[in-house]
């Protein structure tokens, strides 16, 4: 009878606990952010799409930080936390998780602190390493700047150590083939060789790459993946951290512009991971599109447009603004230099203008606010025309309150509307009104002293200050002028 295969399992191992000192940040290198996320959250992604058994995520250094943002992400199955203490290198926190993998039959080990790393290199990293039946499988790649990075040794095409910087000659600093930190291992092969690694470097640390030659040297098999990184960068310095972001941003301004979107310079155009654009939309250049952003179809985005956790529907326009958590209906328009702060719902066709600040409130459909307002805290109904310079008075100094504006209303110029107060629908106000009272549905609202006209002002005025006067040349004799 013939024997069945043991089926493979796999743990993915991260390592977080490092300090990270060479970013000299109070946040822990991992979770600094990129392109919206923490470095930790985009390699707990990539480690997802290899369907883990189990996720290990050793910790040490702003352990409680680093275990809170690991666990809001929900992630399945749920991480597990070891704490390395005090951390001796990659090797010595691949030790520690030895008991928590032990049911497993494939342990990978990725940096936490790596975020280019995806999906798809997960997966080849695993499928090459269990078709190749290997004892440990690794990528390497090519980076715009190798230095600082472990250099990958081979004699001919084999593969036979990894030095790091710190302990490398000229010649080896002169490799441009770097060894990332994204391995897997056959477990037995992994804890088979860890315990042979010693501290003989100049970090005096325990290195996980160390256990490849030392696999080598037992004959056991060493494979090597070589991915495209697309120029490749950690982010051990905020310099590492610019050239992560810009690699990041290359690719999913890359992505975008094959789904149909028009990014008319991609050098220039900073979006967020898990923003959603649909075809046909346009994003002008310095636009910034953040957090869990929604654009529909045939949008115009921009230029200089910063869009934070908003949804946008099709075919509105959001040029020179800021927009945060609100939502824009279909074909409404806002800007040029309009601020939606949190809370705003602008229905289909609405507009809000130039120098206009919004927030917590509802415009309805077909409504316009086009000019030098703000609208806090409102309820607007549908086709309503709010002129020029109105501000709702939202606020008496201890507490904010609401203001109601009917359909079709018309208000005028310069109307504070004193809130709480209530325009009723097809209502009016007149210009330079301070509306505290409701204005019924139909009525004018009208607030201000009655105009007084008094004739021959100008001329007695001139005569006072002795003579004719035409503005400022009047102090001047004619024969002077133009002198
Ligand atoms: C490491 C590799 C190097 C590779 C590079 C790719 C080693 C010795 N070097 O170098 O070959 O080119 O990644 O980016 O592995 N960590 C722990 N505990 C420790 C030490 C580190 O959890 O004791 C974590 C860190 O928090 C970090 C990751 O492991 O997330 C990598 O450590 P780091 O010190 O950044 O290694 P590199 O110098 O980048
Ligand atoms: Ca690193």
């Amino acid at each position: 009878m013939p024997t069945k295969k043991p089926a493979r399992s796999l743990a993915v191992v991260v390592l977080a606990a490092g300090k990270g000192k060479r970013l000299k940040s109070r946040l822990p290198k991992v979770l600094h952010p990129v392109c919206g996320r923490p470095a930790l959250w985009h390699v707990l992604r990539a480690a997802n799409a290899a369907r883990p058994k189990r996720i290990v995520v050793v910790v040490h250094h702003g352990r409680e930080q680093v275990e809170e943002a690991v666990r809001s992400w929900n992630i399945t199955p749920e991480p597990v936390f070891v704490e390395q203490g005090e951390p001796q290198g990659t090797g010595h926190a691949a030790m520690v998780t030895k008991d928590v993998v032990d049911d497993c039959t494939d342990v990978m080990v990725l940096a936490g602190d790596d975020p280019l790393i995806e999906g798809h290199h997960v997966k080849q990293l695993l499928s090459t390493h269990r078709r190749t039946r290997s004892a440990a499988t690794i990528i390497t790649t090519r980076a715009d700047d190798p230095t600082g990075y472990g250099r990958v040794i081979r004699v001919g095409t084999q593969l036979v150590e990894i030095v790091e910087e710190s302990d490398a000659t000229q010649d080896v600093r002169a490799i441009g083939e770097i060894s990332t930190l994204f391995y897997v291992f056959r477990r037995e092969d992994l804890f088979l060789s860890l315990p042979m690694v010693g501290t003989h470097n100049r970090q005096k640390e325990y290195y996980l790459p160390d256990t490849l030659p030392i696999l080598i040297h037992e004959k056991k098999k060493v494979s090597v993946v070589e991915a495209d990184m697309g120029g490749w960068s950690g982010l051990n310095n905020r310099a590492g951290l610019a050239r992560v972001g810009r690699i990041m941003r290359e690719r999913i301004n890359a992505r975008f512009m094959e789904q149909g979107v028009t990014i008319v310079d991609p050098e220039q155009t900073y979006i967020d991971v898990e923003v959603k654009i649909g075809a046909d939309t346009v994003v002008y250049p310095l636009s910034i599109l953040e957090g869990t952003t929604r654009i529909g179809e045939g949008c115009a985005i921009g230029p200089a447009t910063r869009i934070a956790d908003s949804r946008i529907d099709d075919g509105a326009q959001v040029t020179f603004s800021v927009v945060r958590e609100s939502r824009i209906g279909p074909e409404a328009t806002v800007g040029p230099y309009a601020s939606l702060r949190p809370g705003v719902v602008l229905d289909a066709g609405s507009k809000v203008g130039t120098f206009v600040e919004v927030k917590g409130a509802k415009i309805g459909a077909g409504s316009k606010v086009p000019h030098l307002s703000y609208i806090g805290d409102a309820r607007i109904g549908t086709d309503v025309n709010i002129g020029a310079g109105t501000i709702t008075v939202n606020y008496d100094g201890y507490e904010k309150h609401g203001t109601v504006v009917g359909d079709d209303a018309r208000v005028g110029s310069d109307t504070m509307l004193v809130a709480p107060v209530k325009i009723g629908k097809g209502a009016a106000t007149g210009a330079g009104s301070a509306i505290t009272k409701d204005v019924p549905a139909g009525a004018l609202g009208i607030e201000r002293a009655e105009q007084r006209n008094v004739p021959g002002y100008r001329k007695r005025k001139d005569a006072a200050r002795g003579g004719a006067g035409k503005g400022k040349g009047a102090k001047k004799s004619k024969g002077e002028r133009g002198k």
